[in-house]
């Protein structure tokens, strides 16, 4: 990969203008991406690799961001290790959840060359579009994340079932996690060897845990993949929501970037973490509901806040949600852009 904004931005070297890409950005605000979706159901997407190529191959080309992020989703591993897991109209779906321990058991450590072999195609396909001169990010969510979908066994409000394993049964949980995060490991590895130029590790539901339930139960499992990734050489970009309560932990993960979501100023939550991450984020997604000028001055604000420092990665501060308009999408791209080129 020639020097390129987004892989110089994550090791905090300057560039010519602030790198943008966005959570989600391939999905179903996209009229191209529904169009895909109409003939195949979500796994089948997923599974079939032209087809994932094509739709993270459209998001970049129409929304001229500056890194593709491979399509796929956290909860495509979960699947190849044997969990019953389905997405609905009502969101994922596993029937029966994990909860004891001969289900934990039954969870499988696989290879994911040979269990996941279309999300390693859909990056070699990607790459050779681009002729490899686009950054591609690899992806895998974290380990806590993870066992919510599985011990829920779907979406939840309060996480009752998951953290009744954590407080209750806190060596199953353990377990889970451990092999979770062994899994994400090695998920994200061969997801490099296949030809990612950056990996993201998305902890959405992090924020549910208290201070010491995360150093605990998360930064453990968290910490190992990234170190076990350090030798891949990388960016290796960590992300959770609602992680006020928790940056000065994070600190302690060996990542190149860190992604805030929007509950926080980006200069509050630099200086909280330090320089010596580059920082993603973190407009709110649902701004991309307004109109263009107080769009452009919410992009504004958070430019100032990035104050040009080095190692800044312009994103959302969680995934761009089905109701947005795409014109909306570029602009904000274009903006960001604009905005943030340097003279000269
Ligand atoms: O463009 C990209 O960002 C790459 C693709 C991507 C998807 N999911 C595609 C997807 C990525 C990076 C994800 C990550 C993901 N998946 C997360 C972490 C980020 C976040 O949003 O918190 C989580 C928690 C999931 C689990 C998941 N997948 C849920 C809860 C749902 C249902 C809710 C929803 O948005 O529909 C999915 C399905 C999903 N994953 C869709 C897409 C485009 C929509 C499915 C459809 O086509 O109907």
């Amino acid at each position: 990969m020639s020097k390129h904004t987004f892989i110089e931005a994550c090791y905090r070297r300057p560039t010519s203008h602030v790198p943008v890409w966005l959570m989600r950005q391939a999905g179903r605000y996209q009229p191209s991406y529904r169009e895909v979706r109409k003939g195949v159901s979500f796994f089948d997407l997923c599974q079939n690799a032209d087809l994932a190529a094509q739709v993270t191959i459209n998001a970049v080309e129409e929304m001229n961001v500056d890194a593709g992020i491979i399509f796929s989703d956290i909860l495509v591993p979960l699947r190849a290790m044997g969990a019953p897991v389905e997405l609905t109209e009502a969101g994922p779906k596993l029937t029966p959840p994990i909860r004891t321990a001969s289900d934990v058991d039954k969870l499988q450590l696989v290879d994911p060359a040979e269990t996941m072999p279309f999300v390693m195609d859909a990056i070699r396909k990607f790459n050779a579009h681009f002729s490899n001169q686009v950054p591609l990010i690899g992806f895998a969510g974290g380990p806590i994340t993870l066992a919510a979908y599985l011990v829920e066994g779907g979406h939840s409000r309060n996480f009752i079932e998951l953290k009744k394993m954590l407080f209750c049964e806190p060596r199953l949980a353990h377990n889970l996690l451990e092999k979770l995060g062994k899994m994400v490991a090695r998920h994200l590895i061969a997801q490099v060897e296949a030809g990612c130029h950056a990996v993201q590790v998305f902890d959405s539901w992090v924020g549910i845990l208290s201070p010491d339930d995360f150093r605990e139960f998360a930064l453990p499992y968290t910490r190992a993949i990234f170190e076990e990734l350090r030798a891949c050489g990388v960016p290796r970009i960590y992300f959770g929501t609602d992680t006020s309560t928790l940056l000065e932990q994070i600190t302690t993960i060996d990542a190149e970037v860190l992604g805030l979501d929007w509950r926080i100023d980006l200069d509050v939550g630099w200086k909280r973490i330090g320089d010596r991450f580059a920082v993603q984020g973190n407009l709110d997604p649902l701004c991309l509901l307004m109109d263009e000028p107080a769009l452009e001055q919410r992009i504004q604000r958070i430019l100032d806040r990035a104050a040009k420092r080095p190692g800044f990665i312009f994103n959302l501060g969680h995934g761009i949600l089905p109701p947005t308009d795409p014109a909306r999408v570029r602009f904000l791209v274009d903006t960001v852009h604009r905005l943030s080129k340097t003279a000269g």
